[in-house]
């Protein structure tokens, strides 16, 4: 996720955008660069890599300024090279970007055709020449970036400076995240306040629509969709520069968690036309009688990305009636597999680095499969081995526990199997339809999911030293257990397993006690009742219950002690809703029992050796 800072100010920008960018590394960035006004003439710095190689490269420079912008890119669009390193440039306009443009291809695409000269990949380039094309019209920078983003689709929090109007900022949110410090006489912009936390502590956070223009005399805000001014009533930030760096959260498990509405709504954005009733196939490189011409799935993976894989089998194969086979990577690569003509493998890896995912790919394009990698870093290994790649855009993820990285993968694979479904003719668009409105919908609902904090606390507090615990699947959701189980050993280390509910009577009740809490997942389906059945036995032999349930679920009350109601999604969608409790109720465990949450022991968060 890339980080902006900004300043205008009596001081020398260089050393306070660097410090700036250096507070912002947690955000996760490949390459960085600056841009600052010197004699009314613009000078950018960008380099790929590290910000300690940008630093080194200015040093001997001795670059003085009083005003600039810099950035930290996590490449999206365009890999981490230093042409789409920001600040990008459009005459005398530079504009430093956070979020997605949607619809950048149609407008690269018009501006072309206007004699617009693009240097980078980047969806960011095109605000740029927007905004560009509006000042050479005699606008105002403000005026300019205002009529611009007009033509914009998506999100952004950008930070613009102009060599014509050479004492000021303007900064802009759509989406993504972008806050204004207030100093004496000195103005910061950023991506997240530990960016300007040594210089003040009062700060806005803007919002949606909020147009800030900081100059030399101020700081002024008018929401451009209301058009009306914002009043600015500067908060005071009491966190120490540690918390800050999470925003606010103990841990980045948490921090994760409560980031999963955007970074779903990130995932999804622009995968699909509900009114074409159709996945944007051109987006993964991917085209319908590739889809058409398929005869089977493979999907492997390892750890929470291998959790994905299965809830991936019971999406594709019930939507696009395609045959799938799930792996851990560490078996696909030594087992031999068959794979007949028409066959294509899904490769998961939030990191696209790990090593048993990555020999699985090789193997299965030596044996003939054509690729696709669903990855949330661009540019990793995995993605530049793939036919195809879906990356994730959940930004970087910096718990070892994987969280958000997980259910975006989950929506990335649900987007897939109606893209699948579609091509194959298996699907009417009027289901494709509604399967995109729920998806749409979703961001808001894992907001109200969210609410079940609370509850998960009190369950936490009763059973963090409990030395066993059982998780209870169905369907689709057997996989979740299988992970609320992964996550809890990983970060409190209980033993944890999870199961199928339905192969509980071969084994794993023999366990069942006073002592054992059991999680049961029962989402309303059409496996309820089985489920419901499973809760009896496991009462009836004095385990504890801990339903995870759907709101309005009245048949649920008498049968568990403890319930969590969660909002009611398609049943494809289920499992993104009830992996949050499950991971809450880890992460509160853990924190209860005063493990590093963060860190593991034992574990690493990419593990690139066999
Ligand atoms: C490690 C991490 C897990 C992750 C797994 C696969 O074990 O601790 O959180 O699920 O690797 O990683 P990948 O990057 O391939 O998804």
């Amino acid at each position: 996720m890339c980080g902006i800072v900004g300043y205008i100010g009596p001081k020398n920008v260089i050393p306070i955008l660097i410090n700036g960018l250096k507070k912002l590394e947690y955000r996760g960035y490949d390459s960085a660069g600056i841009c600052f006004l010197n004699d009314g003439q613009i000078g950018i710095r960008r380099c790929a890599g590290k910000i300690k190689a940008l630093e080194t490269s200015i040093k001997k420079d001795r670059l003085k300024s009083l005003i600039g912008i810099g950035h930290t890119r996590w490449a999206t669009h365009g890999k981490p090279t230093e042409e789409n390193a920001h600040p990008h440039r459009a005459g005398g306009i530079v504009v430093v970007h956070n979020g997605i443009i949607e619809n950048y291809i149609e407008l690269k695409e018009a501006l072309k055709k206007k004699g617009h000269k693009f240097t980078s990949e980047t969806d960011t380039e095109v605000i740029c020449h927007l905004i560009y094309s509006y000042t050479k019209k005699g606008d105002n920078l403000e005026l300019a970036t205002k009529k611009a983003l007009k033509h914009v689709d998506g999100a952004y929090a950008i930070g613009v400076i102009s060599e014509a109007e050479p004492d000021k900022i303007i900064a802009v949110k759509n989406d993504s995240p972008l806050c204004i410090g207030i100093g004496k006489g000195e103005y910061f912009i950023a991506s997240d306040i530990p960016a300007f936390l040594k210089y003040t502590r009062d700060a806005i956070i803007l919002e949606n629509g909020d147009m800030a223009t900081l100059t030399r005399e101020g700081c002024s805000i008018t929401n451009i969709i209301s058009n009306k001014p914002v009043r600015i009533k500067p908060t005071t930030i009491t966190w120490s520069p540690a918390m800050a760096e999470k925003g606010g959260y103990k841990h980045f498990m948490l921090k994760e968690i409560y980031e999963q509405p955007r970074a779903v709504a990130d995932t999804i954005r622009g995968r699909f036309s509900v009114e074409k009733a159709d996945v944007n196939l051109k987006e993964f490189s991917l085209d319908k009688a590739a889809l058409k011409g398929l005869n089977k799935i493979f999907l492997v993976a390892c750890g929470t990305s291998w959790h994905a894989a299965l809830v991936g089998k019971y999406m594709i194969e019930d939507m696009a009636r395609i045959p799938c086979e799930v792996d851990i990577a560490s078996e696909f690569r030594y087992r031999r597999p068959l794979v007949p003509k028409g066959s294509l493998m899904i490769v998961i890896t939030q990191s696209g680095e790990t090593a048993d995912t990555l020999a699985a790919q090789k193997e299965a394009k030596r044996l003939g499969a054509k690729t696709l990698t669903i990855c949330n870093v661009v540019g990793s290994t995995s993605s530049r081995d793939a036919d195809s790649i879906f990356y994730t855009h959940s930004g970087p993820e910096i718990g070892v526990a994987s969280t958000k990285a997980f259910t975006t993968q989950l929506s990335a694979l649900y987007i897939f199997s109606i893209a699948v479904a579609r091509a194959r003719g298996g699907m009417k668009p009027a289901k494709a339809r509604e399967l995109f409105e729920d998806l749409l919908q979703l961001p808001e609902k894992i907001e109200s999911a969210l609410h079940c904090d609370k509850e998960i606390q009190k369950i936490a507090r009763k059973f963090h030293k409990v030395n066993d615990f059982l998780y209870l699947g169905r369907g689709i959701n057997y996989p979740i257990a299988l992970e609320g189980a992964l996550k809890l050993k990983e970060i409190s280390y209980i033993h944890a397993e999870g199961y199928p509910a339905g192969e509980m009577k071969h084994g794993p009740i023999a366990l069942i006690d006073s002592n054992m809490p059991v999680v049961a997942l029962a989402h309303d389906d059409h496996v309820l009742e089985k489920i419901l059945s499973n809760m009896e036995e496991v009462k009836s032999r004095g385990g504890k219950v801990i339903a995870i349930a759907t709101e309005g679920n009245t048949k649920i009350k008498a049968r568990a002690p403890h319930i969590v109601y969660l909002p009611k999604t398609n049943y494809y969608l289920t499992p993104i809703i009830f992996s949050i409790p499950l991971h809450l109720l880890a992460y509160h465990i853990s924190v209860l029992r005063k493990c590093n949450v963060d860190q593991p022991r034992n574990l690493a968060k990419s593990v690139t050796v066999e």
